[in-house]
């Protein structure tokens, strides 16, 4: 599977947007994402105080490479090594999707077009389909 051009596109615009809101779009993701997923919590409990600008760092890297997963490749890895440390699994998914998604709408506002989100949404979906591929492969190797 891969993204279309129109996808990739409309992700294209917002990152400007988001890198210049990056720290309040990460705060209001992480403010969602833990009073509704509550569950999530213990999982960032050895989180190092970086997360934060990682987290933003990740997605305006995604974001820009989204056309060049080969660019991506290392970053996967080292997310997926990450995950699996942290012992994030795929239920955790939509969880994250959710809140990104809707702190991406709180904070660009009118910005955040319907198509925009929908474009971010199957980005997303893409990315974590990666990888969760790849973490289900080391958890295996690691069981
Ligand atoms: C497409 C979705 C996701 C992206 C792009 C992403 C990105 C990242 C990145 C870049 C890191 C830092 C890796 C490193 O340099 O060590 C990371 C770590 C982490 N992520 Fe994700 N992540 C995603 C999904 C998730 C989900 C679903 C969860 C579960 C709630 C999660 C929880 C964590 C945790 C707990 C860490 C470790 C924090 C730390 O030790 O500093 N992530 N993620």
């Amino acid at each position: 599977m891969s993204l279309s051009q129109e996808t990739i596109t409309a992700v294209k615009e917002t990152i400007p947007l988001i890198n210049q809101e990056s720290e309040n779009v990460t705060t209001r993701m992480y403010e969602i994402l833990f009073s509704k997923y509550p569950e999530t919590k213990p999982l960032f409990d050895n989180a190092d105080k970086n997360q934060h600008k990682k987290l933003a760092g990740a997605i305006a890297a995604f974001a820009g490479n989204i056309d060049n997963l080969g660019v991506l490749g290392a970053a996967v890895e080292k997310m997926a090594q990450s995950h699996v440390t942290t012992q994030v699994k795929p239920v955790h998914y939509p969880m994250v999707a959710d809140a990104l998604i809707t702190a991406m709408g709180d904070v660009l506002g009118d910005a955040f077009t319907e198509k925009r989100k929908n474009a971010w949404i199957e980005a997303y979906t893409f990315l974590a389909n990666i990888l969760m591929q790849r973490e289900q492969e080391l958890y295996a190797q690691n069981a």
